[in-house]
């Protein structure tokens, strides 16, 4: 449950994630909190869709909703801590609150909540509802439960799929929420790395079926959106049945999708090296709307480390896989995950993931110091590695991915390419957009308008950010 304190972190998605559907004629207000990966920004708009349809609309301030939902994030350390705080204030805010007659529901969603239970309700007793990942869909009713005096612990891994059960966003939810959408098409994990808590807080892996997500695109496509990016905590390992009959893999899905009218955009993220089989590979090469960009974490360069970190491939399998990529698509971009100071790791063993940074080069990247999860076997290893250590490496690590992360955008400069606008900027007359590579660009537009993929020259960089003009040609 970090917030953005680590720098390089593009899978966090710190603060609220903005429910932004119109207002319905109700009086009821829900404010989901969510911290983590895109994964949890889905399953909280999932939750939300699910809430309207019970008559909440949403807000963005805890301060005048009657609901207020925790999603929260257990990857990294310090994620209880950050909640029990959060929970405190709730509990002075819905004790202010019950001085004037007036409610407040507080409920706690997401991998801590899979992870704690009815500690969560023993520990903060301002806690009405906890609901695990996987029993978003029967939200409605336990807040029917918590109504009629109940409190209610829901972590059982549903049988059902909660995805079948989880109304799709309604036309208008999605128009408010823009041109980019994400879409869950994988979840849960069964490749235990060793300092993952993922196979255990959402369970063993599972595809979503190839119909289900079809019809979840066209619905989003035919509300505006242009760009989709399908999320899962190991996407690259979808699979199921295709509709001619045959095993279809992530490859395979992305071709299918391009073909969905009005779609013009495709990310996925985040991948495992091992799942990269040769249609995904192929898709890069043949498919001009899957953006040249892929987050593909490595996690560390020693050969000794990445087996202790049960990651099943080696350094130099992972170079090997990166020349393929790039013999198929010459212009994609890398970004990767990294850990500094996993049980064991030698100053050597860390210098060879400096080796392989340099060796790849990445045009962005996430690093992390390694945090002890309770119950993954990471935490069990002798030889933890000193705060300062970590410290130590992971500055310098930063360092030079940042370098690397800087020269990428200087690289962009007098380049044109396609730039999907996304929303107005702080100027007016300005508009926000994405490069191909994920970065925002601020463009002076003349005559675009949100939605529209418009021909820009990038002239100048921001510290996270590019700036071009429209190519008027
Ligand atoms: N400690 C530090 N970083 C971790 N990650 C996952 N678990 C841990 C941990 N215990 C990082 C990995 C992963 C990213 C989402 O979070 O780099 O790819
Ligand atoms: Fe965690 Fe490894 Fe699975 Fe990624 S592949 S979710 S790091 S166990």
């Amino acid at each position: 449950m970090d917030d953005i304190s680590i720098k390089h972190q593009p899978d966090e998605t710190s603060g609220a994630a903005l429910i932004n559907s119109p207002a319905l004629a109700n009086t009821r207000k829900v404010y989901v909190k969510t911290y983590g990966c895109q994964m949890n920004v889905y399953d909280s708009q999932r939750m939300a869709d699910s809430l309207a349809a019970e008559g909440y609309s949403p807000t963005d301030t805890a301060d005048d909703a009657d609901l207020v939902l925790i999603n929260t994030c257990h990857i990294r350390e310090k994620a209880s801590e950050k909640l029990y705080s959060a929970l405190g204030r709730l509990r002075k805010m819905k004790d202010a609150r019950a001085k004037e007659g007036r409610e407040l529901t507080v409920g706690v969603a997401g991998c801590v909540a899979q992870a704690e239970g009815d500690e969560i309700t023993r520990r903060a007793p301002v806690v009405d509802l906890v609901v695990g990942p996987q029993t978003y869909h029967r939200l409605p009713q336990a807040l029917a439960r918590v109504a009629k005096g109940e409190r209610v612990v829901e972590t059982e891994y549903a049988i059902e799929d909660k995805f079948e059960h989880l109304p799709s966003p309604g036309k208008e939810q999605t128009r408010s929420r823009g041109v980019t959408a994400f879409l869950t098409v994988q979840e849960g994990c069964d490749k235990f790395c060793t300092f993952c808590v993922v196979p255990y807080t959402r369970g063993s892996e599972v595809s979503r079926p190839v119909a289900q997500i079809l019809k979840e695109a066209e619905k989003l496509a035919d509300a505006g959106v242009r760009e989709l990016t399908l999320l899962g905590q190991n996407v690259n390992a979808w699979h199921g049945e295709g509709p001619d009959g045959r095993e279809w893999g992530l490859g395979e899905l992305l071709y299918r999708l391009a073909e969905i009218p009005g779609i013009a955009r495709l990310r996925y993220i985040t991948s495992h090296p091992r799942d990269m089989d040769d249609a995904l590979i192929n898709a890069h090469r043949d498919l001009d709307m899957l953006m040249p960009y892929l987050h593909l974490p490595v996690q560390a360069g020693s050969d000794r480390i990445l087996k202790a970190m049960n990651r099943k491939h080696t350094g130099d399998d992972y170079l090997r896989l990166i020349e393929r990529i790039r013999n198929a698509r010459s212009d994609i971009a890398l970004s990767g995950d990294f850990i500094v100071g996993f049980p064991g790791e030698t100053d050597e063993d860390f210098e060879a993931t400096l080796q392989l940074v340099r060796d790849v080069t990445y045009a962005a990247a996430y690093s992390f110091k390694y945090s002890p999860r309770p119950g993954t076997p990471g935490a069990d290893l002798p030889d933890h590695i000193d705060e300062a250590v970590k410290d130590e490496r992971l500055q310098r690590l930063q360092a030079l991915l940042s370098e690397q992360q800087y020269a990428f955008q200087r690289s962009l400069v007098n380049k044109s390419f396609d730039v999907l606008i996304e929303k107005a900027g702080r100027v007016p007359g300005q508009m926000v957009g994405r490069s191909p590579w994920l970065q925002p660009v601020i463009i002076d537009v003349h005559g675009g308008r949100i939605g529209d993929i418009i021909n820009v020259r990038i002239i100048d960089t921001g510290t996270n950010s590019l700036i071009g003009v429209r190519e008027m040609v």
